[in-house]
């Protein structure tokens, strides 16, 4: 197959053979890679070890529903099916990386523990709500004995921040309150040390889930307060290295970046893709669908383009990059694209790689333009 960008031509998907081009090199079979995006077409096991360390990843793999050729059956392998690639995420991630996690709430339920435990914080989880139209005809009440399900959930996970103390390692909240209490002063002097009248302690040195990480110069403010009017013994202060006070930029390294939107919330309201954005190829779009008619959806699931700029744009910057190992249609890589980040993506089945290769092909040369 020979595919023309405006910079290059060269040839790829299974078996790419060539490339020419001044910016576009093929490091190996199967990799394609400029300076728009980098696709894999193969197991994205044999392609992470190529890619730039991530900014965020976007992952929607097994959901345990037969949904593609190498889906689990039920929920029960999912975690095994997840843990290599959790584990190479682990190690490949920066303090400030993000993971999205997409899947059913008892799909990402079972797998959860699993990611914790490799290195990932809960955040907040954000429904899907797909609408009535989604189950509309299809419900028979008397014999379900359940509330149709019209939703799936992206689970959003941060790093977790562990900090060494002489009392043991700690995670960020706890670490907090421990550094504080070096001080020897109440914890309500932490509002003063801000210039607050209480949102230091309620926010930042709360023990419960209400509480969030002060931003870098807030933290420092503490550090230099608590040096300054604390007990001599417990200097240096919020120690990022073990050694000295804490700075602003040490501390903003480990915070992921966050562009908010006003008005955007949890619940993400959107009908299943039907018109122009939804790819139709022909074929079965899953395993455990029947109909193969050429308007069918080559996607049984295509995720919308919009949630995908929502997810890349509030979490990276300009240039940002994003990891889709199981790619799909690509949607969070065209979306990477047209926000000026730079994608890595893998597609192991050749009945998606072309379609997915084409989107964001397309999507850069309309950048390029
Ligand atoms: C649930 S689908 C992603 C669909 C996506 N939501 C979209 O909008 O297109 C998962 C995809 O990951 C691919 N996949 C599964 N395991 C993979 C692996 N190890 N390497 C690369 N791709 C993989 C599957 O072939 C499938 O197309």
């Amino acid at each position: 197959m020979s595919y023309a960008v405006r910079f290059v031509t060269f040839r790829l998907i299974s078996g790419i053979s060539a490339v020419r081009g001044v910016r576009d090199k093929v490091i190996r079979p199967g990799h394609v890679v400029n300076d728009s995006f980098r696709f894999y077409s193969g197991n994205v096991l044999d392609a992470y070890a190529t890619w730039p360390s991530p900014d965020a990843v976007v992952s929607y793999g097994a959901y345990g529903i037969r949904g593609f050729d190498g889906d689990t059956v039920g929920v029960g392998g999912l975690a095994e099916w997840y843990g290599p690639h959790l584990k190479i995420w682990d190690k490949a991630a920066k303090p400030s990386t993000t993971l999205w996690f997409w899947n059913s709430e008892i799909g990402w339920a079972t797998v959860h523990p699993l990611i914790e435990s490799l290195g990932w914080k809960y955040v907040q989880t954000i429904v899907w709500n797909k609408g009535i139209g989604h189950i509309a005809g299809n419900v028979n009440g008397k014999t379900i004995s359940r509330f149709p399900v019209v939703s799936e959930i992206c689970v959003l996970y941060q790093r977790k921040a562990v900090f060494r103390t002489p009392d043991g390692p700690l995670e960020a909240q706890e670490w907090l309150r421990y550094e504080w209490k070096l001080t020897g002063l109440p914890l309500s002097r932490s509002n003063e040390a801000r210039g607050v009248k209480n949102a230091a302690t309620w926010k930042y040195l709360t023990h419960d889930w209400l509480w969030y990480w002060p931003p870098g110069e807030m933290e420092v403010k503490m550090a230099k307060y608590a040096t300054k009017y604390g007990e001599k013994s417990g200097r240096p202060y919020f120690p990022v290295d073990g050694s000295r006070e804490i700075t602003a930029d040490d501390r903003d390294s480990l915070l992921y970046e966050w562009h908010h939107v006003h008005g955007l919330t949890t619940v993400w309201s959107k009908n299943l893709l039907q018109g122009e954005e939804r790819v139709r190829r022909g074929g079965k779009s899953a395993p455990r669908c029947l109909s193969r008619s050429q308007a069918s959806a080559l996607r049984f699931n295509q995720k919308p383009l919009e949630f995908m700029r929502r997810i890349v744009s509030a979490s990276t910057a300009d240039g940002g990059v994003i990891w889709e190992p199981f790619g799909g249609l690509a949607s969070a890589s065209v979306a990477a694209v047209q926000l000026n980040r730079y994608p890595c993506v893998a597609e192991i089945n050749e009945k998606f790689q072309r379609a997915a290769f084409d989107r964001i092909l397309d999507e850069s040369k309309k950048r390029h333009q």
